[in-house]
Order: C-alpha cells, then sequence, then structure tokens
C-alpha cells in the first residue's frame, strides 16, 4: 500500500510549500488567500490565467514558474467549474487530477489551498476532504517488486511525493470529515494490493491469510481449511483446487458494527478469490494468462469493502466471505465430465474446468445463507469473459433476484462512478445449464454466457434472499485507467460497496 504518502490539514494562514495548488472557479473566481497570493504576486495567477486562456474549467490546470515574492516555484491553478455545480465524487476526481498534476514534479511535499468560498452542498472542509481521498487513490502505485529506485526513466521512481498538506479554514473540522474517506481509500488500496500481487506469493492460503489484517480493525476472521470444508460438503468448491498443489481455504470476516440491541440480520458480501486460473484441464491459452493473477477480483472487493466499514466503524453487521483457490491442471485436477456435489446437495456435472469460478461461489454463497441468515447477499466475481465482450472495461454487470436490490446498487453506482449495468436473470438461461447427467451443469453454451453463469449461481441462492451478482471480470484489473485509478488492479467495487452501505443500511446517526 502506499502508505508512504499521507494528507495532512493546515490553516490557511501557514505558508505554503514550493510547490502549491490552488483552485479558480469559472471565470477566474478566487477564493480570498488566492487573491492574497495573486495581489502579493502583482496579478500573476490572473495574467497567466489569461496568457494560457484558462477560465477555471473543472478539472483543468495552469502551471505557474516562479511567480513573484511568494517564495513558490511551482502554482498550480485548478480550475473547478460552476460555483457549488460539483458532487461529491467530482471532488474526489479533482483531487485525484491535482495529484497528477503535482506529481509530475519531483517534490516530496505540496501545498493544496482550499480557499472556496462556495454556495454549493459541500462546505471548503468537505471539498478539503474529498480532495484529499482523490490525492489517496490517485497515489497508489505497485512497485515493491522494482529493485532500482533512482534515475528518472526508471518506473519506480515517479512517486517522490511523500505529504499533501490541504490548507483550509478550519483544518480539524476537515481532519474529521477525512476519516472516513481515509478509511474507504485505505480499503481501496488494500484491495488493489491483492490484485496486483502475482499468484506465486499469493496463493489460496496467503489470500486467506491476507484477511487477518483486519482484525485490528475489529473485524473476526474465521478460516476454514480443506479439512473444514469436508466435513460441510463443499465438493463444488473443492473440486476446483483439488487439481492444486497448494490448499483450498474459505476466510470468513465478521463485522457487527450495527448499534443497538437487536441483533441485525447481516448483509453478506460474497467474493470469488481464484488465485490464478490456468482453466484446468480445459486449459487456457498462452495469451495473456498472466493476467488471471487477477482472478480474486472479486475477494479482494469483499476483503477491501470490509477492511473500509470496519475502519470507519461502520453502523452496521456485514460478513465477507472469500473463497480462495487455485485453478491448475494436473494428475488430481478436476475432468470434464466429473459429476460432484455442492454443500446445497445440488449435483454439478463439470462440463469444462474453466467455468471455475461458479464452482467456488456455489459453495460459498450456499454456506453464507446458511450460516448467516442474511439479509441480502451480493457476490462479486471476475467470472466471464462474456461480461467485457458485453460491457467493455467501464461497466461491470450486474444481475439481481430483487427490484429493490438492484436500484440501490445502481444509486450507490451512479454517485461513485464505479459503472453498473443491470443484466437480465431469466427462466430462458436457467434451463440452458440442466444438465443430462446431473442436477446442473457448470457451462451453458457459447450464447449469453455471463447470464448463463449468473443463472447457474441463483441455483444455490435460497427463495427469499434478495440476491445479487456483480461480474467484474472487465473492471477489477486492467480496467479503464481514470483521474483516482492509475493501477492494473483497481480495487474495483469497494467504493461501490461502502456506499451502498452508507446509502442503505446504516443509520445515519453514529
Ligand atoms: N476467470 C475467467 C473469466 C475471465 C476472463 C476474467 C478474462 C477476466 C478476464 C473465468 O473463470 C472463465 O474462464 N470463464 C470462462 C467460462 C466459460 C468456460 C464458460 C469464459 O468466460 O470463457
Ligand atoms: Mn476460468
Ligand atoms: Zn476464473
Amino acid at each position: 500500500m502506499s502508505d508512504r504518502f499521507e494528507v495532512t490539514f493546515a490553516p490557511l494562514s501557514a505558508d505554503p510549500e514550493t510547490v502549491t495548488a490552488l483552485l479558480a472557479g469559472e471565470g477566474l473566481e478566487l477564493g480570498s488567500k488566492a487573491r492574497e497570493l495573486d495581489t502579493k504576486s502583482a496579478g500573476s495567477v490572473s495574467k497567466a490565467a489569461a496568457a494560457a486562456d484558462f477560465k477555471g474549467k473543472y478539472k483543468s490546470t495552469i502551471e505557474i514558474l516562479a511567480p513573484a515574492k511568494l517564495g513558490i516555484d511551482r502554482l498550480i491553478v485548478a480550475g473547478l467549474g460552476k460555483d457549488g455545480a460539483l458532487s461529491a465524487q467530482q471532488y474526489v476526481d479533482l483531487g485525484g487530477a491535482i495529484l497528477g498534476a503535482i506529481q509530475n514534479r519531483k517534490t516530496s511535499t505540496a501545498s493544496l489551498i482550499v480557499d472556496v468560498e462556495t454556495s454549493g452542498d459541500h462546505s471548503a472542509e468537505q471539498i478539503a476532504a474529498l480532495i484529499g481521498q482523490g490525492a489517496l487513490l490517485r497515489h497508489y502505485n505497485f512497485k515493491k517488486y522494482f529493485t532500482k529506485k533512482s534515475g528518472d526513466d526508471s518506473a519506480a521512481d515517479k512517486d517522490g511525493i511523500k505529504k499533501l498538506i490541504v490548507h483550509v479554514a478550519h483544518p480539524d473540522k476537515a481532519k474529521a470529515a477525512f476519516h472516513p474517506l481515509k478509511a474507504v481509500a485505505n480499503g481501496v488500496n488494500f484491495a488493489r494490493d491483492l490484485v496486483n500481487e502475482p499468484a506465486n506469493v499469493l496463493g489460496p492460503v496467503e489470500l486467506a491469510e491476507k484477511t487477518k489484517a483486519l482484525e485490528k480493525l475489529g473485524v473476526e476472521v474465521e478460516i476454514l481449511d480443506v479439512k473444514a470444508m469436508e466435513k460441510l460438503g463443499m465438493g463444488s468448491l473443492l473440486c476446483v483446487g483439488q487439481g492444486s498443489a497448494r490448499p483450498s481455504r474459505l476466510a470468513v470476516m465478521v463485522w457487527n458494527g450495527a448499534k443497538g440491541s437487536k441483533k441485525q440480520k447481516p448483509v453478506c458480501f460474497v467474493g470469488k478469490g481464484v488465485v490464478f486460473d490456468t482453466g484446468g484441464i480445459s486449459i487456457k491459452g498462452a495469451a495473456g494468462m498472466e493476467d488471471m493473477k487477477g482472478d480474486m477480483g472479486g475477494a479482494a472487493a469483499v476483503i477491501g469493502t470490509m477492511y473500509a466499514l470496519a475502519e470507519r466503524k461502520a453502523n452496521v453487521n456485514a460478513v465477507g466471505l472469500v473463497g480462495c483457490v487455485e485453478n491448475m491442471p494436473s494428475g488430481n485436477a478436476v475432468r470434464p465430465g466429473d459429476i460432484v456435489k455442492s454443500m446445497s446437495g445440488q449435483t454439478i456435472e463439470v462440463i469444462n474446468t474453466d467455468a471455475e469460478g461458479r464452482l467456488v461461489l456455489a459453495d460459498v454463497l450456499w454456506y453464507a445463507q446458511e450460516t448467516y441468515k442474511p439479509k441480502l447477499v451480493i457476490d462479486l466475481a471476475t467470472l466471464t469473459g462474456a461480461i467485457m465482450i458485453a460491457l467493455g472495461k467501464e461497466y461491470a454487470g450486474l444481475f439481481a433476484s430483487d427490484d429493490k436490490l438492484a436500484d440501490e446498487l445502481l444509486s450507490a453506482s451512479r454517485s461513485t462512478g464505479e459503472k453498473l449495468w443491470r443484466m437480465p436473470l431469466d427462466k430462458a438461461f436457467d434451463k440452458m445449464m440442466d444438465s443430462k447427467n446431473a442436477d446442473v451443469k457448470n457451462t451453458g453454451g457459447r450464447w449469453g454466457g455471463a447470464a448463463t453463469a449468473a443463472a447457474f449461481l441463483q441455483r444455490f441462492v435460497q427463495k427469499d434472499v434478495p440476491w445479487s451478482h456483480i461480474d467484474l471480470a472487465g473492471t477489477a484489473m486492467d480496467g479503464a485507467r481514470n483521474d483516482i485509478n492509475q493501477s492494473w488492479g483497481a480495487g474495483w467495487g469497494v467504493r461501490l460497496l461502502d456506499r451502498f452501505v452508507a446509502g442503505h443500511y446504516e443509520k445515519s446517526e453514529k
């Protein structure tokens, strides 16, 4: 995690660093401190803006070198757009864009002046905190395996910045507003680390063990080994890992944060944690197979979400469950045609060993429902190539058995910018999963691959449990880069699920 970078808050009166950014609204509307700097430097901001035709458009920037009399080497002016018109997420994105502009410069410390006199929904302190979150997210990188740390051209070198000081009228208030936002950024960056980590380092046991890092935040962690899963009858999950030299695990994270005397039913998050997917006996082609180290992106999203909820002490009961396996071909591997028995009692004919994620989820979903009697279940999985064909790298696919749950997720999606597009569940897809030799088979043929995968999963969801499935094969790894994500492993879904919980399953009074 990029914990070598921090965001702190200081009063407007504090001296700015030699690299300083300030904000300008549309029409070059400046706040009090920015006006002061402009005046002191004989109008350097207004002159540079005029020369560069800078009008304060949202996220546009100009850079002024060595403005007179300020003791500042580089003054970056970032556009806010129309006064008060930005959403919370747009401030977060702006924070990412500003950090990007600062990172182009070699400096270990930079200042950002947030002196906006807002008429919108957000106070200057909230804006400062949101921008700070964007900076934390933008700063993330995965460079632990570079051994050369210096030299301008080294890919390892571009993280000179260690500290962003945000200057704002009431730094204490900004710090308080920043606390939960930082927790969420930490959860996202934790998830990114898991996705980026190669599979030789992060096997199923190691992935499961990573959840123990959440214990320090008050999360109860339980890890089930192969023996325990055998006892539970998880023949579906276990058949996926049986070809690997490294044993499977099921990690369970319990956060009991709901206040009040009555024990509330938890929301359950289930993640596909295939640490590497070779396809098994139905082996994949060589091209791009290295990307299959990210086939635990669903698990990472679940772990990162639990991290965020616990660190910000969310007023909710939540359980995260991740099935950790490796899909390998070997003399012990499951074969096409094999029939396995799932924990639910249903038998499954394995047609294609590369459709392994659903086999893992079948048992984890069942276990989650039997054990926790949840209010709802959401599973996240890099489940199908077909969802990428349908939706590309910007959208994840949303399948939901319950319209209210779907709408809540879509609303969280709109406010975080982690885009979801609803896909169909249909009896016709379900029928395609009927097997000639067992209760169900694990592939549904060539067409509608994401929808038949969802139909398979639904067979392992109990009648009255609202359930939704998010297929993030396109977004969890090598997704579209943006202002707040420059990483191959995006940590996609953490902000979405955190917002989903905050918006619909937490009482606002803390
Ligand atoms: N992990 C893959 C899906 C995937 C592919 C994720 C590319 C990210 C990038 C999954 O286990 C898989 O192999 N799915 C198969 C299913 C098929 C055999 C029915 C697929 O989509 O081709
Ligand atoms: Mn596969
Ligand atoms: Zn897979």
